[in-house]
């Protein structure tokens, strides 16, 4: 897919310089070479590490290894969606046989209380967060997020202006303080729970913003990670009332769908319309679409899964109070904590040499470095090789 006359000469009219549109036409073709970090990235990076080790040999998953890199989640998708996988894959000579994407975007606003038009389905929500910048944001209206947040990568790589803004000291988006930073943005950002951090943003802040942004900017709310939480209140009941939100989804995280490929952008239709020149051109893998829209049908599936990752999470926690370890306490599949003495790169680096590879630092805090939940057995060998490391 590339960028139509029309569209590079609303882009230019926007600001953008033709080298951009070189790079947006780039991200939309998938032609750039992760040009920016993503949890994708951080897979490959971990892949390159583990090839290196075994003399540059692509290999099995090394089964010592444990992968708690980039907030993926090891029970993989649901057995229902499996066997829709199973059921569909035979047809996959044909682009749409029995309609995947449109039962997807059906399953999709009826969970979250929508009309069909207002779901734009997407392979994973990274489509549709490098759409939004594009359609949203210029070099002289922002894309103003959070510091340290998830998602700047692709607005800064098209050459649009990024303007990050320090989360409060209990972790959540500060409203006020990204009005001020630009009173003026095209997009204001909000993860929530936010990557990295794991930590939720009250309601309040979303409503701050709808008041105080500019006319035609608007919200984009990542939701990410919202299923693992207790307490994020999702923003898809805005989209509904037809406020200037954009709710992203993906279904790489609580659905354990990150290499099948699922998600979703969930606005008012004129919103969508701005995106969807820069989104997929509705051409999407029909095992994504089934394998999401029958785990969509399964009964409790999120709040079974929000259980076991809750458990498995609290029990790190305890572990880490126990030894005394700074940790932000998040309410999703990833948290941030610190080594007395260590950057985070160096603990990052140290726990890869016992095999356990887990995330990354943000330069904001150079000391913290993030860690994704696991298994309980790949936690509790996250558990040894971090005693090994504190020991050494
Ligand atoms: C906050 C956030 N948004 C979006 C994504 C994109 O996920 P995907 O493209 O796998 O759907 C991620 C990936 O980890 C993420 O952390």
């Amino acid at each position: 897919m590339s960028i139509s006359p029309k569209q590079s000469e609303s882009l230019l009219e926007k600001g953008f310089s033709r080298r951009h549109l070189g790079r947006i036409s780039s991200l939309l073709t998938a032609a750039a070479a992760l040009p920016f970090y993503n949890e994708f990235t951080m897979a490959q990076e971990v892949e390159d590490r583990m090839n290196r080790r075994s003399g540059g040999m692509r290999r099995p998953m090394d089964p010592d290894a444990v992968r708690i890199t980039s907030n993926e989640n090891p029970l993989g998708p649901c057995k229902e969606g499996l066997e829709a996988i199973y059921k569909v894959a035979p047809l996959g000579g044909r682009y749409s046989p029995t309609g995947e994407a449109a039962d997807f975007t059906a399953m999709v606003a009826q969970t979250e209380g929508v009309k069909p038009d207002y779901v734009f389905a997407s392979a994973g929500s990274s489509p549709v967060l490098t759409a939004s910048a594009c359609a949203y944001t210029s070099p002289t209206r922002s894309w103003t997020m959070a510091n340290p947040g998830y998602g700047g990568g692709a607005p800064a790589y098209i050459g649009s202006k990024v303007v990050r803004v320090a989360l409060r000291s209990d972790y959540s988006h500060d409203a006020e303080a990204m009005i001020k930073a630009d009173p003026n943005a095209g997009a204001y950002y909000i993860c929530n729970p936010n990557n990295p951090t794991g930590t939720v943003t009250a309601r309040k802040e979303i409503k701050y913003l709808l008041a105080h942004k500019p006319k035609d900017a608007v919200v984009v709310v990542d939701e990410a990670y919202i299923h693992f939480s207790d307490s994020a209140q999702t923003c898809t009941d805005l989209v509904a009332q037809d406020k200037d939100v954009v709710v992203l989804r993906t279904f790489s995280k609580a659905y354990g769908m990150a290499g099948i490929r699922a998600g979703c952008a969930i606005g008012r239709p004129d919103l969508l319309a701005k995106l969807r020149p820069f989104g997929s051109n509705g051409m999407l893998p029909i095992t994504g679409m089934a394998c999401a829209a029958a785990s969509l049908r399964v009964k409790g599936l999120v709040e079974e899964r929000r259980a076991i990752n809750k458990k498995i999470r609290e029990d790190v926690f305890a572990f880490l109070s126990k030894k005394k370890i700074d940790f932000i306490p998040s309410e999703t599949n990833c948290f941030m904590l610190t080594v007395k003495g260590m950057t985070g790169q160096q603990v990052n680096e140290a726990m890869g040499k016992h095999k356990v590879y887990i995330g990354r630092t943000w330069p904001i805090w150079p000391e913290r470095v993030r860690v994704s939940v696991g298994t309980a057995e790949e936690m509790a060998k996250f558990k040894m090789a971090f005693e090994k490391v504190l020991n050494a």
